[in-house]
C-alpha cells in the first residue's frame, strides 16, 4: 500500500482533468485509479511494443481476445515506440511483487508496466473491460470505436490465493469446458484453478498404471432428477454417462492454464469419496462389497466409499497415482481432499483394527490422521505440498499441511493458531452451489449463499496471524450443475464478487458500487456468451409470526432501488399492482402470494409465486 500511495503523490496530474473513478467499471476493483479526460483509440494501425521477450505471450493472448469483434489483428513488435507499451519494469519495485502493474493511458500511448509479466497479463484484463463491452464477442461488431479512456491506474491483489473449485465428478466437463473455466476466471484477475478430479459419482484422470480407474471408474449409469433421490443404477444397465481427461488433456490445459497465470491445484479426494475408484479395484477398500459407479442416489454408510488405510496395498496403488499426477501438474500443492470420510467400514475391518493396534492409534479418527501423514510423506517424497479439507485436523494435523477451511472459518483460525497456512472458503459466503437467492425460482439445491453474502466476505480474521491465510476460492460443486450454461449461471457474478473480495483491499470495497459494475458485466458477459444470475433482483421473501402469532411476509431487495409489486389475488402483479411498503398482512383465504420487482420501470427479477401454506411452514 505504502508504495501506491507513493505513486499517487508521483503522479499529480493536472487538477482539472482530474475525476474520482465513476466510468470505468472494472471488477476486481483496482487499488488506485484517477480517470482522466479524453480517450486512446485502437485502430488496426495501433501496434503493441513489447521491451522483453518475456511479454510476446501475453501479448498475443490480447490480440486474441480483441481480434474477433474488431476484425483486425494488432501487430506486436519487439522495443518501445508510439502505440501501446508492455513493459518490463527495468527497477523491479521489490515491494509490489510480481502481480502487480502500473498502467497510465493518454490519447497518444498506454504504457503498462510490471516486474513480471504476470503483471503485465492483469494490467491487460483492464484494459479489456475498459474497451466497450462489445470486445468480449467473438464476432465482428460494426460500428464500434475502439476507445479506452484516459487513466491513471496502480494495482496490486490483496492476496496470493485467489481461486475456484470446479468439480467435474459428479457431471463431467468436457476439455474445452474446462478450459473455458479456466479462461474466465483468469479475466477476474483468479490465478488459481482447484480441479475435483475424483469422487463417489467419477473418476476423471487417467492414470496409465492403474487403467481401470477410467476403464471402469469413469463411467454410470444415466440420470437426470434430484440428486440423492435417484433410483440406483438397474442390473444390466449400460454405464454410458461419464468421461475423463488422458494426460495429453491434462498438459494441454495445464499449459492453457499457464498462459492465463493460473495454477492447477489438483484433487484426488481420498481416504473418503473414493467409491469410484474402490468400484475399479475393489482391492484398496475394506469389505470389496461396491459394484456401480454412484448415479446420484443415497448411498452413504451402505455402499463403501473409503479407501482401507489397514491395506497396504491402498498405499501402493496411492504412491501410482499420485506419482502420475505429480508429473502432470507443476503446481507445488496437491489436494488429497480428506473431508466427509465415513469411518463405518473401518470399524468392522479387520486390517483396520490391526493398524489401529499397531500404530497404537486411539480411534478412526487417529486412523484418519495416520493416513493423511502418511499421504503428506508420500507428496513431500515427490516434491509436493500437501493441502485438505478441514476434516484432516481431526486426530491430528499432517506437519506441514495446508488447510482448506470449508465448515465456517473456525477449522481454518485453529490451523492458522497452531502455524499452518490456511485457504478459507468456508460455505456461507464460497459455496457457489448453494442458492443465490429465492429458492422456487431457483434450479433445486440447498440452504443460501447470495451475492451480497459472497461479497461480504472477509477471509482474515481478528485473531490469526494474516500472513498464514493466503487467500481463498469459491467452489463450485456439481451435484446439481450437469451442464456448463448452468456451471456458468452458478459460478458468475458470485465468482466476481470473490475475485474482488481476493484481490481489492478491504478498504477499498463497497457493496453498492460494485452492483453498479456487475450490471456493466452482465452486458460485457451477454456479448461474450456467458451465462450469469440475475437472482440479485429477485425479491427476498421472509415469512415471520408477530407478537400476536399472526403470520406476516417481510418483503427485501438485495440490492437498492428496486421497487416490489405483489398480489394476493391470484393474478400476475405489474408496477400497477400494490406496491410493498411494509410487513404484509394476510387477506384471508388467499392462497397465493405474487411477487415482482421493478427496476427503472421495468421488471428486474423473476416472478415470485408462493402458496401462503408453504409460507406457513417456512417460519418453523
Ligand atoms: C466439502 O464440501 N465436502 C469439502
Ligand atoms: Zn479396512
Amino acid at each position: 500500500m505504502q508504495f501506491l500511495w507513493y505513486f499517487l503523490v508521483l503522479v499529480k496530474p493536472p487538477k482539472s482533468s482530474l475525476k474520482v473513478i465513476k466510468e470505468i467499471t472494472i471488477i476486481p476493483k483496482p487499488a488506485n485509479a484517477i480517470l482522466n479526460a479524453g480517450n486512446f483509440k485502437i485502430t488496426k494501425n495501433t501496434v503493441i511494443f513489447c521491451n522483453n521477450n518475456d511479454l510476446l505471450p501475453v501479448a498475443e493472448y490480447m490480440v486474441a481476445k480483441i481480434s474477433g469483434a474488431m476484425g483486425f489483428s494488432l501487430q506486436i513488435k519487439e522495443g518501445t515506440g508510439k502505440g501501446i507499451n508492455f513493459k518490463i519494469s527495468d527497477t523491479a519495485d521489490s515491494t509490489s511483487g510480481n502481480e502487480s502493474y502500473k498502467l497510465q493511458v493518454t490519447p497518444k500511448n498506454i504504457e503498462l508496466t510490471a516486474n513480471k509479466a504476470n503483471g503485465i497479463f492483469y494490467g491487460i484484463q483492464t484494459l479489456l473491460q475498459m474497451l466497450p463491452p462489445q470486445i468480449k464477442s467473438s464476432s465482428l461488431q460494426q460500428n464500434v470505436e475502439w476507445k479506452i479512456p484516459c487513466v491513471e491506474i496502480e494495482d496490486s491483489p490483496r492476496f496470493p490465493w485467489r481461486g475456484l473449485m470446479l468439480d467435474v465428478s459428479r457431471h463431467f466437463f468436457t476439455k474445452e469446458e474446462v478450459k473455458a473455466y479456466i479462461d474466465q476466471l483468469a479475466e477476474y484477475k483468479m490465478n488459481v484453478f482447484h480441479w475435483h478430479l475424483s469422487d463417489d459419482q467419477g473418476w476423471r484422470i487417467e492414470i496409465k498404471s492403474l487403467p481401470k480407474l477410467t476403464e471402469i471408474g469413469a463411467w454410470r449409469a444415466e440420470r437426470v432428477g434430484d440428486w440423492w433421490q435417484r433410483e440406483p443404477r438397474q442390473e444390466n444397465e449400460p454405464v454410458t454417462y461419464g468421461g475423463f481427461y488422458t494426460h495429453e488433456d491434462i498438459k494441454e490445459i495445464v499449459q492453457y492454464a499457464k498462459d492465463r497465470f493460473v495454477e492447477i491445484v489438483p484433487e484426488i479426494d481420498v481416504p473418503g469419496h473414493s467409491l469410484a475408484a474402490i468400484a475399479a479395484y475393489p482391492e484398496i477398500s475394506c469389505t470389496h462389497s461396491v459394484k456401480d459407479i454412484n448415479v446420484g442416489n443415497k448411498f452413504y454408510t451402505v455402499d463403501e466409499n473409503s479407501l482401507c488405510p489397514g491395506k497396504e496395498i491402498t498405499f501402493e496403488y496411492l504412491d501410482k497415482i499420485f506419482t502420475e499426477i505429480a508429473m502432470l501438474f507443476p503446481s507445488e500443492y496437491i489436494h488429497v481432499g480428506g473431508d466427509e470420510c465415513y469411518k463405518g467400514f473401518w470399524s468392522k475391518c479387520p486390517d483396520c483394527q490391526k493398524r489401529i493396534q499397531n500404530e497404537k492409534l486411539k480411534d478412526t479418527y487417529e486412523l484418519q490422521s495416520y493416513f493423511i501423514k502418511r499421504m503428506e510423506k508420500m507428496l513431500e517424497a515427490k516434491n509436493k505440498k500437501l493441502v485438505g479439507w478441514d476434516e484432516i485436523l481431526e486426530g491430528g494435523l499432517a506437519p506441514n499441511a495446508t488447510v482448506m477451511s470449508w465448515r465456517g472459518m473456525e477449522n481454518g483460525i485453529k490451523a492458522a493458531k497452531e502455524g499452518h497456512q490456511v485457504i478459507m472458503t468456508p460455505t456461507n459466503h464460497c459455496y457457489l452451489d448453494l442458492y443465490q437467492g429465492e429458492p422456487s425460482v431457483e434450479p433445486a439445491t440447498y440452504s443460501i449463499c447470495r451475492l451480497s453474502d459472497s461479497y461480504n466476505f472477509e477471509p482474515v480474521p481478528d485473531e490469526v496471524d494474516p500472513n498464514l491465510i493466503l487467500g481463498g476460492q469459491g467452489n463450485l460443486w456439481s451435484e446439481a450443475v450437469p451442464t456448463f450454461r448452468h456451471a456458468e449461471y452458478m459460478t458468475w457474478p458470485r465468482g466476481w464478487a470473490l475475485a474482488e473480495v481476493f484481490w481489492t483491499s478491504k478498504e477499498n470495497k463497497n457493496w453498492e458500487n460494485f452492483v453498479t459494475r456487475v450490471e456493466d458485466h452482465f452486458v460485457r458477459a451477454d456479448f461474450g456468451k456467458i451465462n450469469y444470475a440475475r437472482s440479485m433482483y429477485n425479491a427476498i421473501v421472509t415469512p415471520f409470526n408477530d407478537e400476536n402469532g399472526i403470520l406476516k411476509i417481510k418483503l427485501d431487495t438485495e440490492i437498492k432501488d428496486l421497487k416490489i409489486f405483489f398480489t394476493f389475488d391470484n393474478t400476475n402483479p405489474d408496477s400497477y399492482s400494490p406496491k410493498y411498503e411494509t410487513p404484509l398482512f394476510i387477506p384471508k383465504n388467499a392462497t397465493r402470494l405474487r411477487i415482482i420487482t421493478y427496476k427503472d420501470e421495468k421488471p428486474a427479477g423473476k416472478m415470485i409465486s408462493l402458496r401462503i401454506d408453504e409460507l406457513q411452514k417456512r417460519v418453523l
